[in-house]
């Protein structure tokens, strides 16, 4: 069969010089769900943009049922019929569904600079939902409908603008198990009608059970492209990374100490009087890795807030080695607590700052090797130093360490962030999600040091919606439903079905 898109011999350097993809030729089929896969920073996203017209290319040739196109901008392709979904949402959230869905292309009443016909608008948006299945309001606020809607509205937007090629990337990252499936009935629905799907993911089982070929990438060029029914996960990892890749767990039997971290009777409390936190006690020692599992939504937000001062419980108390925390201000938590947040683009790192500041940021406040001229100045020999080694230490591939944060790949941002937090001397370590958005490397190397932190004897809280890796690394599985810990299990004597049951019952129904 001929191929419907063709991208021929691309290249991209960015300025100064990096190259992220390096003479990749491959080829997208009419009504096929072709995935493309390789490590943080292998040029997956850059090779899509370049596609979409968003990322000029130095060199190549992109050409559509043979004939050569020129995008100059995202209009261009979406002109041509080739949208792109990026993972950061844009919708605008005061907005209803329908009105962000017509935006940009509203039908009008009159000819041109005529009315929008806001009741042909909702009949088109319906239409368009009807057809493709999808399980939305037209009339639903933006603000109050939940992430997997979001990104269903964002595809609808391209439907509905008659794309014949839809780009993805990494669209399952925000989602919960639950929704995945959904996500994957809907997705395969399009491609029977005749749609392309170009999908970015780092899950390799999701990978596999969607596609129908798949290319990986590694440093820029395409290593293969090959059928979904011919490879598997291990044979897949090895293209990726070069090397083979463990998925089984690594834990070792290890004694836990002494208590380090006690959540007691805290509560939150919103204005109308729902309990967003119930209650919630527990306690995490040395040496031990206690996972939070539940379905997003369910208080792991309000905890998290809490924990770092974020914002303050309604009632109930935090202790970190023995030490009430809910008073101090936030910096006097983080000589205590190492953080990862899950919006790593907003609370973790600022994205127009330097690598280098993002990499100091904290250390620099509570290190005095960071300050020279009693404070006043940033000793930058020093800063130097520590973002190289950090850089070094968890592989984050950056042109220099005066470049922008938000330049690194998705995958660079969260290993930059996650090292950084590594290297703070705390007896205590919360992460939401870090390994959302990493390669299976990167996240075998990050597994591996969470373990060492337990070895070392911190103090671990990890959640996590990916019940896999909490399986792997956790000793203890506490489950949230509703704002309430309805389950405190030994991860080695449960499964991943109980679990699963807890989070979405709350309790275990024979
Ligand atoms: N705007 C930019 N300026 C400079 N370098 C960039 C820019 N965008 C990406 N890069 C670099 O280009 C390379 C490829 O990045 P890209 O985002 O395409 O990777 P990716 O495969 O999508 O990775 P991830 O899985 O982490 O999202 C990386 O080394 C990245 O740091
Ligand atoms: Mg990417």
């Amino acid at each position: 069969m001929d191929d419907f898109i063709s991208l021929e011999h691309m290249v991209k350097v960015y300025p100064p010089r990096v190259l992220a993809v390096d003479n990749v030729s491959v080829g997208f089929q009419k009504g096929e769900i072709h995935s493309i896969v390789g490590e943080n920073g292998a040029g997956k996203s850059t090779l899509m943009k370049l596609l979409y017209g968003l990322v000029p290319f130095d060199s190549g040739v992109v050409k559509i049922n043979g004939a050569a196109v020129h995008f100059r901008k995202p209009g261009d392709a979406i002109a041509m019929g080739i949208g792109m979904v990026h993972q950061e949402i844009e919708l605008i959230s005061q907005y209803t569904v329908w009105e962000n869905v017509v935006l940009g292309a509203e039908p009008v009443r009159g000819g041109i600079g005529g009315t929008l016909d806001s009741a042909r608008a909702i009949e088109l948006v319906r239409r368009k939902i009807d057809e493709f299945q999808f399980n939305l309001d037209p009339s639903a606020q933006v603000e109050r409908i939940s992430v997997a809607a979001l990104q269903k509205v964002e595809i609808l937007k391209l439907l509905y603008r008659n794309v014949s090629v839809l780009i993805l990337d990494e669209p399952t990252s925000v989602l919960t198990p639950q929704e995945i499936p959904q996500l994957f009935a809907e997705l395969k629905r399009l491609r029977d009608k005749g749609t392309t799907i170009l999908f970015i993911s780092h899950r390799l089982d999701e990978v596999l059970e969607l596609s129908d070929r798949i290319t990986v990438m590694r440093r820029g060029k395409k290593i293969a492209t090959v059928a979904a029914s011919e490879t598997d996960k291990e044979a897949l990892a090895e293209m990726m990374i070069g090397r083979q890749v463990i998925f089984t767990s690594k834990r070792t039997p290890h004694p836990r100490g002494d208590r380090v971290f006690e959540a007691k009777g805290l509560s939150v409390t919103r204005h109308d009087g729902l309990k967003l936190l119930d209650n919630v006690s527990f306690s995490v020692h040395a040496g031990e890795i206690v996972g939070i599992a539940g379905v997003e939504g369910n208080g792991q937000f309000e905890l998290v807030n809490s924990v770092m001062g974020l914002a303050a419980p309604t009632s109930g108390s935090i202790t970190v080695n023995g030490g009430e925390i809910t008073k101090l201000s936030i910096l006097e938590r983080r000589k205590l607590i190492s953080f990862v947040p899950q919006d790593r683009g907003k609370m973790g790192a600022s994205l127009p700052a330097s690598i280098l500041d993002n990499a100091i940021m904290t250390h620099h406040r509570l290190e005095p090797r960071f300050s020279a001229w009693r404070g006043l100045v940033l000793n930058y020999r020093n800063a130097r130093a520590f973002t190289d080694t950090l850089a070094k230490r968890f592989s984050v591939q950056m042109a220099s360490r005066q470049s922008p944060f938000r330049s690194l790949s998705g995958g660079n941002q969260q290993k930059l962030i996650l090292g950084r937090e590594f290297l703070l001397s705390t007896p205590f370590f919360l992460m939401d999600q870090p390994t959302r958005g990493l390669d299976v490397g990167s996240i075998e190397y990050v597994h591996g040091e969470i373990l060492s932190m337990r070895e070392a004897n911190r103090a671990v809280l990890l959640i996590s919606a990916d019940l896999e890796e909490l399986f792997l690394i956790a000793d203890r599985i506490l489950v949230m439903h509703r704002g309430r810990i309805v389950a405190d299990l030994v991860a080695e004597q449960t499964n991943i079905e109980e679990v699963g049951r807890y989070m979405l019952e709350g309790k275990i129904t024979a």
